[in-house]
């Protein structure tokens, strides 16, 4: 790996201001998915790591806490400072260890640096309230006080992003996290904990435990009462094993899960947007996000143009080793990944789909996948009820708009929906009747530190990123004074 830095390849865990190796310094290999190269080996800790990085956490977060807003927040500032100016290090480990392509990386960083800097800022604006009292000689006022430790748990498919919108909120609020990255991409989060220990965020405030027991690992943070909060992003499955086990010790959960976004295109829509939005939404990093678009509807009359278009569109697309120059598309992240993909297209041939273009394993061999085409799609088949997470388009193609709302609902998931047309009175009414956290309306691209993200149903608890994103790591204290 080519980098202006070096030293920000970091191979050890995060504990306490300290890089720490594992017991019998055992490690695990991060492989580059472009070319199945061994890239690093990490330390292997495991659920007794969690526990010394929690006792860590305890006193370091009672102390960041006692900071003021303004002092907690200026670090923070170094911090992000510290990102743009590693940007492009940052982007370099980020494409070499998951795949996506330079330009995505790049993409990412700027992104999860906003968390970074809109978190600093919203730590000053946390306020209490001072109530209108029922009794007169009685005063009611609320503090907003931090949750205490929180355990992070973080997905391979945004290694910097995802931790910097669950990090930032934490600590801007006067919490300290013990926080597992996934085993595909834990040097992205060392890079970031390199970062935070140059700017000053002080030892125990940010743990990071890297190890491949990923279930002793999680069951060790949900079940330490001194872990008040779990936040989490990955499958619906895991989410809920997150939060069984953290019944015990009843913390505060937010939970970002699966999604299964409906993307519907009306008669009424521009094409050329609805083209483009779909491509955005479909092919952000081949595919592999909660909120990529996993059904896409059609209205008759415009079917077939949309169709030819994206076929079109799908076939321009350059497929490659994310480092190399013009890649649109990189590799799936892992074999289980492209077995999902290929068991969806076979299933949806075998029900009757139409395969306008792709349908396989490309021609450079390892996990890459053709961007895929199919049409004629029906509820029967797998793809209309599960995430593919992969680079494939399914169509379906509908009549009015009750038809369609009633199969994009026809989900236990509630993440994101994408709408297009050129009608207002049709935005709303369609907005308000899909049942998802978030809806985006003639774009394929919504994510922003200013919005709020998250999903309703089976697609989790709680929003990350926005004014709402901090709430998640503070009580509310009421106090009632006697005069
Ligand atoms: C995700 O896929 O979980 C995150 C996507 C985003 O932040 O846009």
């Amino acid at each position: 790996m080519n980098l202006n830095d070096p030293t920000l390849l970091r191979t050890d865990s995060y504990i306490n201001g300290e890089w720490v190796q594992a017991p019998q310094n055992r490690r695990f290999a991060v492989t580059n998915p472009a070319t199945g190269k061994v890239i690093a080996e990490v330390a292997d800790l495991d659920a007794a790591a969690v526990t010394s990085a929690i006792d860590a956490a305890v006193p370091a977060q009672a102390a960041w806490a006692a900071r003021t807003a303004k002092d907690r927040a200026m670090v923070m500032r170094g911090w992000y400072e510290l990102v743009l100016a590693n940007a492009e290090d940052l982007a370099v480990i980020l494409t070499t260890e998951m795949g996506k392509p330079i330009a995505e990386a790049r993409g990412e960083i700027a992104y999860g640096a906003t968390f970074i800097d809109w978190f600093a800022e919203e730590a000053r604006r946390v306020c209490g309230d001072v109530m209108e009292s029922p009794i007169p000689d009685k005063r009611f006022l609320t503090f907003k006080q931090p949750v205490g430790v929180f355990g992070a748990i973080t997905p391979w498919n945004f290694p910097i992003a995802m931790i910097t919108r669950k990090v930032s909120p934490g600590i801007a609020a006067g919490c300290a996290c013990v926080l597992k990255p996934a085993e595909q991409t834990p040097l992205s989060a060392l890079a970031l904990a390199e970062l935070a220990h140059r700017a000053g965020i002080p030892a125990g405030v940010i743990n990071i435990v890297t190890g491949m027991d990923a279930p002793a690992i999680g069951s060790t943070m949900c079940e330490d009462d001194r872990i008040r909060k779990m936040t989490f992003t990955g499958s619906t499955e895991v989410g809920r094993i997150l939060m069984r086990q953290s019944a015990g010790t009843l913390k505060k959960m937010s939970l970002e899960l699966g999604g299964n976004a409906p993307l519907i295109v009306f008669d009424d829509a521009d094409i050329d947007t609805a083209i483009a939005g779909t491509m955005a939404s479909k092919y952000r990093n081949a595919g592999q996000t909660c909120v990529c678009a996993n059904r896409i509807f059609v209205q008759d009359g415009i079917y077939d143009e949309f169709a030819k278009r994206l076929v079109a569109a799908s076939d321009a697309m350059k497929v490659g080793d994310g480092m190399e120059d013009g890649v649109e598309q990189g590799p799936i992240i892992d074999r289980q990944g492209l077995d999902k993909i290929e068991r969806h297209v076979a299933d949806a041939l075998d029900k009757g789909a139409e395969l306008l273009t792709g349908g396989g394993r490309h021609d450079l061999g390892g996990t890459f996948f053709q961007p895929t085409v199919l049409s004629g799609m029906t509820p029967q088949m797998q793809m209309f009820g599960e995430e593919t997470f992969g680079p494939v388009s399914g169509l379906f193609r509908f009549s009015t708009d009750e038809e369609v709302v009633a199969m994009a609902n026809d989900t236990e998931f509630g993440l994101a929906a994408y709408i297009f047309t050129d009608s207002t009175t049709r935005l709303f009414r369609v907005s308000e009747a899909l049942e998802y956290g978030m809806v985006s309306a003639n774009t394929g691209i919504f994510s922003s530190e200013v919005g709020p993200f998250g999903g309703v149903k089976s697609s989790g608890l709680g929003r990350e990123g926005s004014k709402y994103g901090i709430d998640e790591f503070l009580e509310i204290k009421f106090v009632c004074v006697g005069l």
